[in-house]
């Protein structure tokens, strides 16, 4: 494996940055995770705007202009012969001596790696359903940026695997849904209504969600933007997730409550199908 560490291909066992990055010190980055379908990136456009984006809210300077880091994301899949998969890219405020507001003359630093996928057993868990628990958000009041700092993150989704689920959906102090750990949450209610949270300070806006709400536009599936509650995700009819190395996944427990019958729901497998073919 090929990883891209500022500037240079370097043999991924190999790769790494100094130990005064500051996205090693202060989780001081901004990452994006694009997939690779078909030898070829899934909505890149989305990807680029919104790592620009996250770079912009934390004043940070990007490493490097939009082209050249296409070129590079190219190489790094070229290089690493990637079918199915997904390419990792993280830009953080560089190197500087460990003090806390912005450093004046530290370059940014851009890292990339990327992994195979197995299409085949991402198929089988959608055949299966996966399992999700709920916890409270204990997030900052930017969760529409993209930063590497991930420690709610990780601690609600380590919650969900002791528990031997996939997925922790979180909940704001009004008992609404926000979104999982690393995905957008979605439930259809007992009249067939798709309901998903609308973007906010609250949510990453997802760009596996942004991409099914247009193709919903287009089919002319009905959507309702609005906060739904814990109680409501329990009592769903159907119940889906979607993310970059998910792309959409039926969920057919919450808790200790079984959603429908146990079996992924047929629209959230519809709407898996209609991805699908959106990617390839
Ligand atoms: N996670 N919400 C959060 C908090 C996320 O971290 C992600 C992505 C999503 C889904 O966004 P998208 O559809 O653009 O992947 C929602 C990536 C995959 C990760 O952290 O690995």
């Amino acid at each position: 494996r090929i990883a891209y560490v500022n500037g240079q291909y370097v043999p991924h066992q190999h790769a790494c940055v100094h130990i005064e990055d500051r996205g090693y010190q202060f989780a001081d980055g901004v990452y994006e995770v694009v997939p690779i379908v078909g030898g070829k990136l899934i909505d890149e456009k989305g990807h680029l705007d919104r790592l620009w984006r996250s770079m912009n809210e934390l004043k940070m300077d990007a490493p490097m202009k939009r082209r050249p880091m296409q070129l590079v994301m190219a190489e790094v899949i070229r290089r690493n012969g990637i079918e199915n998969g997904l390419i990792y890219m993280q830009v953080t405020r560089g190197v500087a001596p460990r003090d806390h507001p912005f450093p004046k003359n530290a370059q940014p630093a851009l890292v990339m790696t990327a992994k195979r996928l197995s299409m085949e057993k991402a198929a089988q868990k959608a055949e299966k359903g996966v399992t999700v628990i709920t916890v409270p958000d204990i997030r900052w009041q930017r969760c529409d940026i993209k930063s590497v700092s991930l420690l709610p993150n990780i601690l609600a989704k380590q919650e969900a695997v002791e528990k031997g689920a996939y997925e922790a959906f979180q909940f704001d102090g009004e008992g609404n849904i926000t979104e999982g750990s690393s995905t957008n949450a979605w439930i259809i209610d007992q009249d067939g209504t798709l309901i998903t949270r609308p973007t906010s300070n609250s949510i990453l806006a997802g760009i596996t969600r942004a991409a099914l709400i247009e193709l919903l536009k287009e089919k002319g599936i009905k959507l309702e933007l609005r906060s739904f509650t814990v109680d409501e995700l329990r009592n769903a009819r159907e119940v889906f997730l979607t993310s970059s190395s998910s792309y959409v996944q039926p969920v057919v427990q919450v808790d200790d409550k079984v959603i429908g019958n146990g079996k992924p729901g047929s629209v959230s497998l519809e709407l898996r199908t209609i991805f699908k073919d959106y990617m390839d």
